[in-house]
């Protein structure tokens, strides 16, 4: 079956750094956590244990994280609010743990960790067990950690060991997890039964769509050595795909060094736009949904002020390399899945602007891949 998997976690294998053996990982560690989760038609809510009755009982998610995993849960907003009409509000743990924090009614309080072992993270969820929170839910890598032992549900996102710092497969596992739990919650939010199961269908397709989106990296090898010799980047993107240029970002910041800023495209012509000159490479995710249009007028906001621009679009979106403008093809995917496969080339370019820079790729410099301290 395609859920077939077997991740051997301290073999490189034929790759030069974990990362990137990690990066290849995604198809399968996805079908992983997939495994078990959904049938041809639907969300099996199983998964979330025996007690799986909070889901019709949720009317909020507070949702706490830190790095990478926080930006996983700044899509899942989009998601719930989008698929389940369930408001959603997403904090890094450093901040969550340190305020008084009002809960409304049913309150679903969610955790995402790949170690299940950093501090904040955890911090922030002893705090939450002593408010009136309807449960605690923990998506979480692995199964032994302290979160998942301390949470009153658990959904692991079976992406298998990662060594790599910068943060790869457990993030688009994370993803897929909250995009099981966001359906779920709107199955009880009266999402139909029709609607289920083209979503579902959909996630099927999830491994060989990230597949695909691998098939770039040749291409995206070339690209980076245009970046080798910048300070700065700037990433944009729209909707759930904004959380994702976030994570671009941090992606280049923690193993090429380069300092990368995220921006919601609609923002930039409120300050970001000084900075672009041609020294300012720009990189946009461009899906094919409803926000395209306005995605190419920032575009050409862009490309008149002399800026370089990376474009990551699928085809349909007649987006081509022109003047100022180098494309590169993402798979055309159903909206919803749409940042997940976003992902992929990010990952990609970030890690081929650190070998050519000569970085460090698995070990950068003053991070740690699990921090357990304040
Ligand atoms: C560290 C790692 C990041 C990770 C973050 C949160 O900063 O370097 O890659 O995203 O911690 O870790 P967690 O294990 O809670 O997901």
């Amino acid at each position: 079956s395609v859920f077939n998997h077997n991740v051997d976690a301290t073999d490189k294998g034929e790759f030069r750094h974990y990362m990137m053996k990690e990066i290849y990982e995604q198809p399968k560690v996805i079908a992983a956590c997939l495994e078990g989760r959904i049938s041809e038609s639907k969300v099996l809510t199983s998964c979330f244990g025996a007690d799986s009755g909070f889901l019709k009982e949720v009317e909020n998610v507070h949702i706490v994280a830190c790095g990478t995993s926080y930006h996983a849960g700044l899509v899942a907003k989009y998601w719930l609010e989008d698929l389940a009409g369930v408001p959603c509000s997403v904090e890094v743990a450093s901040e969550y743990r340190y305020r008084k924090v009002a809960v409304p009614k049913n309150t679903l309080f969610l955790t995402l960790s790949q170690s299940g072992e950093t501090a904040d993270t955890l911090a922030a969820l002893r705090m939450a067990k002593t408010l009136a929170y309807l449960t605690t839910l923990a998506i979480c890598n692995v199964p032994s950690s302290t979160l998942v032992r301390e949470s009153a549900l658990t959904l692991l996102t079976n992406a298998g060991a990662e060594i790599g710092v910068a943060s790869t497969k457990a993030f688009t596992t994370q993803l897929t997890a909250l995009l099981i739990t966001s359906v779920a919650i709107a199955v009880e939010n009266g999402l139909s039964a029709e609607k289920e199961k083209a979503l579902v269908q959909a996630m099927r397709s999830l491994p060989s769509y990230v597949n695909a989106a691998l098939q770039e990296d040749a291409h995206i090898k070339k690209i980076a050595d245009r970046f080798a010799n910048k300070h700065h980047a700037l990433f944009l993107g729209r909707g759930a795909m904004f959380p994702i240029a976030l994570e671009g970002s941090l992606k280049l910041k923690e193993i090429s060094y380069i300092h990368a800023e995220a921006y919601p495209a609609g923002e930039l012509k409120h300050g970001p736009l000084a900075l672009v000159d041609e020294n300012m490479p720009i990189i946009t995710m461009v899906p094919h949904n409803d926000m395209l249009d306005k995605l190419k007028s920032n575009l050409q906001e862009v490309a008149a002020r002399g800026g370089e621009l990376y474009v990551f679009a699928d085809k349909d979106t007649e987006l081509n390399n022109e003047k100022n403008i180098t494309f590169t093809e993402v798979p055309k995917v159903e909206r919803i899945l749409e940042p997940i496969v976003h992902t992929i080339p990010l990952q990609l370019l970030s890690y081929h602007v650190a070998v050519v820079k000569g970085t460090d790729v698995d070990q950068p410099r003053n991070l740690a891949k699990s921090v357990t301290v304040e």
